[in-house]
């Protein structure tokens, strides 16, 4: 009955309708997470990602520098209360040689990521913005270190960033208890989302799949968040467990719900920048070709300095940790070509 119905003389699917509507029902949802008409949901998700953005894959270069957090988020690596976590901070130095070596490399897009982290004051995060910006004019400059004050947005924007990724995470307020200790809030997250949209960056958020205690509501409820915010770029990502985190064996998310979920996203967002994320590369060896063939458009190799990738472990087993980002490049631009998709050189701007 879901499935097709009679609409102009004619079967419609419920994809169709979903792709037609930009919109989506909670059973319309349930239906395409049992897996129902897979392949056709690909195809479309596909399609609309070729109308749009061709067959042209865009690029981020990752610079973890720091993994020290104040935060506790239960699902973590680098939580607060990981006594095993290997701290670290790049230097001003080290972040600059990776955007020299990223930038040679081909990279327009510099993501600053790192945990919430107390050393790195407004001044300090505002004088490295300064400076790559300055070195490289020509790049976009990306922050994802978390939430912060209005004012310290207004700051960075200011001194030259340009996108801000910040996930959601859940848009369930149930949920979001269940992941986070008390002293965050889905309230000032979706604070923090509408702060940096109103202050004109290009925002970037998004969720983990499989994550303890998601369900198809919760999953809805993200989907009606993200056409409410309306992001730039939404991030998604199966949920994997790290072994020193109170979510140790909680089970990990699966390759087939993060690529329903990808396509269903292309479906309602025709626009965003959907990456093919490296925890999707970590549970399969072909996760982020699935990502791209489902309508994904971006990928985010690493440019961490080889000393330090090991220890930005937000979950298990991560991929690329020993490889030279020359290496993944070279690797992401083979495995890119071989699904009919090139990388691209530009700032790959949102269209
Ligand atoms: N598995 C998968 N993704 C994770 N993240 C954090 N911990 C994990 C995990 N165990 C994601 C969160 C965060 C982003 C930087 O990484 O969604 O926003
Ligand atoms: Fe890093 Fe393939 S992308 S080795």
């Amino acid at each position: 009955m879901l499935a097709v119905y009679f609409l102009w003389g004619g079967f419609i699917s419920v994809i169709d309708e979903i792709e037609a509507k930009k919109n989506i029902t909670l059973e319309q949802l349930q239906y395409l997470l049992e897996g129902n008409e897979a392949d056709y949901l690909k195809e479309r998700a596909l399609a609309v990602r070729r109308g749009i953005y061709g067959n042209e894959v865009f690029i981020r270069g990752l610079i973890e520098f720091t993994n020290y957090c104040r935060n506790n988020c239960y699902y973590c690596g680098i939580r607060r209360d990981n006594q095993n976590a290997d701290r670290y901070r790049l230097s001003d130095e080290e972040i600059m040689d990776c955007c020299t070596e990223g930038y040679r490399l081909g990279f327009r897009t510099f993501v600053l990521q790192g945990g919430e982290d107390g050393f790195y004051s407004d001044e300090k995060i505002c004088h490295l913005i300064k400076a790559i910006k300055g070195q490289f004019p020509d790049c976009a400059l990306t922050l994802s270190i978390g939430e912060k004050s209005r004012e310290s947005y207004e700051a960075f924007y200011k001194a030259g960033a340009d996108r801000y990724l910040l996930r959601h995470e859940t848009a369930n307020e149930v949920h979001y208890r269940s992941l986070h200790p008390k002293n965050l809030s889905l309230r000032n997250r979706k604070e923090c989302l509408r702060n940096l949209k109103d202050i004109g960056y290009q925002v970037g958020a998004g969720f983990m799949v499989g994550s303890p205690g998601q369900t198809t509501k919760t999953l809805y409820d993200d989907l009606q968040f993200l056409r409410e915010l309306n992001p730039h770029m939404v991030g998604i990502g199966p949920f994997i467990p790290q072994h020193d985190t109170p979510f140790a064996n909680k089970k990990a998310g699966t390759v087939d719900m993060t690529v329903t979920l990808l396509s269903i996203i292309r479906l309602l967002l025709p626009r965003v920048l959907l990456p093919a994320t490296t925890a999707l590369g970590t549970i399969d060896p072909m996760g982020r070709e699935k990502g791209l063939m489902a309508g994904a458009n971006v990928v985010m190799p690493n440019l961490s300095p080889k000393r330090v990738r090991e220890k930005y472990a937000l979950y298990d087993k991560k991929i690329c940790t020993g490889e030279e980002a020359a290496e993944c490049i070279e690797c992401l631009k083979n495995r890119v070509n071989k699904i009919g998709c090139s990388i691209v050189c530009d700032r790959g701007d949102y269209r």
